[in-house]
């Protein structure tokens, strides 16, 4: 099952905190495929794994259609290990909360510290908008939303257009 269902707010496993990989076998290999088809079916620009039901440390990237030409990228059991003092503000969307956005503000830079599918360890410098998928991503790997990271009146009244979303949905 390629493409796999999305896991929306209000969803417990996206609360919870993800499980280290330890196995980088072809069923990491398959959830990485998985995830990767998932991104693009929905047409997003990051992934982790908890979206789609798995509670496990991965997540994937793909930036090109947002005209940035990074590579894509999967990472196993990342973590920021450094991040810079000065701070950046951006729009940021999540599929997990479709059609709801805000502007979030995180470091500008980070160092992060990974595996690849393969097991190998890789390391790599990111600013811009790599370094706030990153972010955005890994925080899913500790039950963090974007929702988390605006202020508190930010945040009542996007759970309140949610809720008004999820009600003309029901309706
Ligand atoms: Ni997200």
């Amino acid at each position: 099952m390629p493409v796999r269902e999305i896991r929306l707010l209000g969803d417990p496993v996206l609360r919870k905190e993800a499980d280290e990989v330890v196995a980088f076998d072809a069923g990491l290999r398959a959830l990485v495929r998985d995830m990767f088809e998932t991104m693009y079916h929905e047409e997003g620009i990051g992934l982790a794994a908890p979206q789609i039901g798995i509670g496990k440390r991965v997540i994937v990237v793909d930036l090109r259609r947002e005209d940035h030409d990074d590579e894509p990228l999967a990472l196993v059991n990342p973590r920021v290990i450094w991040a810079s003092s000065e701070t950046a503000k951006q729009t940021e969307g999540c599929l997990s909360i479709p059609t709801l956005e805000e502007i979030v503000e995180r470091p500008a830079k980070v160092r992060v510290e990974a595996h690849d599918p393969e097991g190998e360890r890789v390391e790599l410098h990111a600013d811009d908008l790599l370094g706030r998928a990153l972010q955005h991503e890994i925080d899913h790997l500790d039950g963090i939303l974007f929702l988390d990271r605006v202020s508190a009146l930010k945040r009542r009244m996007l759970l309140r257009k949610w809720k008004k979303l999820e009600e003309e949905h029901e309706s």
